[in-house]
Parts: C-alpha cells; structure tokens; sequence
C-alpha cells in the first residue's frame, strides 16, 4: 500500500493556486483528529464564533436546518460520555457540539445529513485555524437518552457530536494515513485498483438500508474470499478509527484471555516475532512477558499498522532497546530460513486467506527447538454459535473479515507441521469470560490456544 506524496494541495499548486491559497490549503491539510484532550475550558464567545464560521457552509436548498448545541457543563460532559459509552475524550474536552438536524425537509440523497456534515467540517477547520483540536463522533450513544439530556424535540435528530479543545501535551501527534488520490479518483467512468475494492456477497442490488453494523446481509467474513493486498489495506486504514493513545482497543475480556495465551510462552526466547497484532493490543502484553533482552519483531500486513504500533507503544512506555517493525507484504513473513526462537500468532490465523501457507511460513523462520505460540476463536464453542447467530450477521470488524476455525482441525494443521506441547481454551461462555479449560475442554473454549515446537 504505497503512499503517495502528493497532498491535494500539492495537485492543486500544480494547477493555478497561489502561494498565499497553498498556505492557507496546506495548513487546512495539516489538521488531525485528537482523542486526548486537558479538559481547559474555551471561552463560550470562541465557541458561538467557531459554530458561525460552520454555518457559512452551503445547505441543501439553503435551509439550514441544522441545529448545534454546545455543551460546556462538566457534569453534563460527564453524562454525555456515561451515554456514548467508552469516548473519554467527550469528558476532557473543552466542549462537545451536537450535530442536529430538522425533519422533514430534504431527505433526497440524505441531503440534510449532507449539509450538516459540511457544516461540521467547515468547524473543525475553523477550530483549527484557531489552534484547537477536534474529534466529530458518529457514535454517541442511545438517542433517547441524549434526547432527554438536551432537551432535544423529537422532530431533530441528532447526528453526531464533535468535541473541540486542547491536546494534551502527551497526545498523539499524528495524522491518518491517507489513500494514494489515484485509488479514490477516477476520471470520467470508474476505475479503482482491486486492492481497494472489498469483496461482497454476490448480489442483483445493494439497497442501503439493509446494510447496517448489526445486520449487513452482504457482508462477507471469510477472509479466504480476500486477497492479501484487501486485508492489508482494510486493517490498515482501519486500525486508525482511534488514536494511537495508551489502552485504546483493550477490553477486559480479551486482557484476561491474553494473560492465559502468554501463559504459554516458553520460559526463554530471544529472537521473538509477534504476527498481525494490529493494533498493538496484544503487543503491549507480550512486551511484559518478555526478557529485558529479547528482541521483538513486529509483523504486520501493512504499513499503516505498524505506524499506530510505534507510536502506541511509545504511549504505553514500552521502552524495548531490541524492538522491530517489519512489513509482511502479500502475507509473507520477511526473516531469513530459521532466524526466530519464538513466533506469537494472536488470534491471527482465523484472519487470513491462507492458514496453511502462514504455517508454512512460520516453520520456516524458526530455528529447530523453536516455538510457535498461537490461539484462534474457536468455531466448536458457544462463542462459534454466538458468531454464527449474532456477529457474522453484522458488518466485518475492523480487524478484518474472520471466521473461527474447528479446535481439532486447528490442532491438525499445527500438528503436520510441529509438534504440539501444550493446548488449551480459553473462555467457557460465549462472551465474557477467559475460564482456562484444560484436558477433554480444552477443545470447547472460546479461543484454542497452544505452543508448539519445530522439531
Ligand atoms: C462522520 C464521521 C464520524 C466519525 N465518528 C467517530 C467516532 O464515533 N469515534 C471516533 O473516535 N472517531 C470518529 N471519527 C473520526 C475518524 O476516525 C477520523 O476522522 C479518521 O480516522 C481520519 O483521521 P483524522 O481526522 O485524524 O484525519 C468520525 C469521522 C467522521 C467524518
């Protein structure tokens, strides 16, 4: 997935801007998304000016029925946080702005949804220019309750909200990666590379309202109908609907589970590659499970991964002296014939077009005596039937498409190629907890987690 170093504005220098336009559009380009904020307040008269710079944004039919309600009140950004449900960032910041809008005029092509997104961004840069941070939310939690909360009539809708302030000082300096402009932009007709289209079920139509995140009947889990390049691309646009902030995409259930999974680690290895964490969740964990002097190799498919990782082990405090960030293009893993002790899969193989070959692959680099530790959602579980029944039902995670594997034919495929020293499972329920689950259960938890040794 190759960056291209040509920002808008430098396509538009090209053509007739003026160097007074290029400044003003580069540092347009230079804004970024913050989630960290240091809970200073802004002055409400800053606030009122910023919203009156987004309304000289262009309505549809020049109606401007949008609506925007600042909130500034800590204990109502304390309840507008309990409602979103997991965004801190709505408490730190200095204020949020609930995007509303009227019902009932200019529903044509969402055309409300569209003036108020425009008016949002034109804040955001407003607030910018300003030399203040934002974040716009779409996921602010259960309407109702916000309804209650703002006193909101139940002809507006609420749309989103955006939270402005200042970083703190320790936040995130970075922006998302953006796609090269020739995978977004065409010319005339359509023309997109294959890496950036993403498989579908096969179907005559794809009418929008079917699709939702909780029932997309169109989405397709099973990552052996994608290619290497679309996993790759996927997760590593994705992985950056956070920041890379300290504790972002942990939850308590996969925290326990990865202490059973690291449980499992041989007592030594020094040369240790850790495959696909994307998003440095569980990279954090093996960090500390780890000698001082090992050295950890992170692999990921792409390379927008492995910046959030940097960055997010920098957050954490991970100071490693041996720490690597390596790029497994096309899915293979990039380290000579028998160079690791040590190769940690975390819940990866259910993620990838290929198990066999990654196995393959993996037998490859490691010394003999060396060790594979992996797990993998297991599909002859209650969670296999939760994710048949409820997740598979919804869209692909951002994680990637997956689709549990059987723990026997897991145990097989490990088994024709190393040999296996020690399994388990890990969590009895469908969801929730991280029971380790040995002898006949062992094949029946919610993960299938094991090590095994290159002979
Ligand atoms: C319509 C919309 C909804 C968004 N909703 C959320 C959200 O609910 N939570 C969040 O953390 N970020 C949200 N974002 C922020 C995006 O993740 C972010 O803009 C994107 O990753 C690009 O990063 P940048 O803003 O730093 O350029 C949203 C952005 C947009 C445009």
């Amino acid at each position: 997935m190759a960056q291209t170093d040509q920002t808008s504005s430098q396509v538009a220098a090209a053509g007739t801007t003026s160097e007074e336009a290029r400044q003003i559009l580069d540092r347009l380009a230079s804004r970024f998304s913050c989630r960290d904020f240091d809970h200073s307040p802004m002055d409400p008269d800053l606030l009122a000016a910023i919203v009156a710079d987004g309304v000289q944004a262009p309505s549809s039919c020049n109606q401007q029925n949008w609506h925007f309600i600042i909130v500034t009140e800590p204990e109502a950004k304390r309840r507008a946080t309990e409602i979103a449900g997991g965004n801190p960032h709505f408490e730190t910041c200095s204020a949020l702005i609930y995007l509303c809008f009227q019902k009932g005029w200019t529903h044509g092509n969402f055309s409300i949804v569209q003036s108020v997104a425009a008016a949002c961004y034109h804040m955001m840069l407003s607030a910018h220019l300003r030399g203040y941070a934002c974040i716009w939310n779409a996921g602010i939690g259960d309407h109702a309750a916000l309804h209650d909360m703002l006193d909101l009539p139940s002809t507006f809708e609420l749309q989103g909200a955006l939270a402005i302030g200042t970083p703190r000082p320790t936040a995130p300096q970075m922006k998302a990666p953006r796609r090269p402009l020739e995978e977004v932009m065409s010319f005339g007709t359509f023309s997109r590379p294959d890496h950036a289209v993403y498989p579908a079920k096969p179907a005559k139509a794809y009418p929008y309202f079917e699709i939702g995140n909780a029932s997309n009947p169109f989405a397709e889990w099973d990552p052996t109908r994608w290619s290497w390049d679309q996993i790759a691309d996927f997760r590593g646009y994705s992985v950056w609907a956070k920041s890379p902030l300290a504790g972002v995409y942990v939850s308590r259930r996969q925290g326990d589970a990865q202490g059973v999974e690291h449980s499992l680690l041989p007592p030594t290895a020094h040369d240790v590659v850790e495959v696909m964490p994307w998003s440095g969740t569980s990279t954090v964990a093996l960090d500390a499970a780890l000698s001082v002097d090992a050295h950890l190799h992170v692999a990921e498919l792409a390379q927008p991964n492995l910046d959030f990782i940097r960055e997010r082990l920098k957050q954490e405090g991970v100071v490693r002296k041996a720490l690597s960030f390596d790029l497994m293009a096309g899915g293979k893993l990039p380290y000579a014939d028998q160079s690791m002790d040590l190769v940690v899969l975390p819940q990866v193989l259910e993620h990838v077009p290929d198990p066999e070959a990654l196995l393959d692959d993996v037998k490859r680099i490691l010394r003999p005596g060396g060790h594979v530790v992996l797990s993998s959602r297991n599909m002859s579980s209650a969670y296999g039937a939760h994710w048949r029944d409820v997740e598979s039902v919804g869209q692909v995670p951002n994680q990637g498409p997956f689709t549990p594997i059987e723990a026997s034919s897991l145990g097989d495929l490990v088994k024709a190629r190393f040999e296996i020293e020690v399994a388990c499972g890990i969590g009895r329920e469908a969801t929730g907890d991280a029971e380790r689950l040995d002898g006949d259960d062992a094949e029946t938890g919610r993960l299938f987690a094991l090590r095994a040794r290159r002979t």
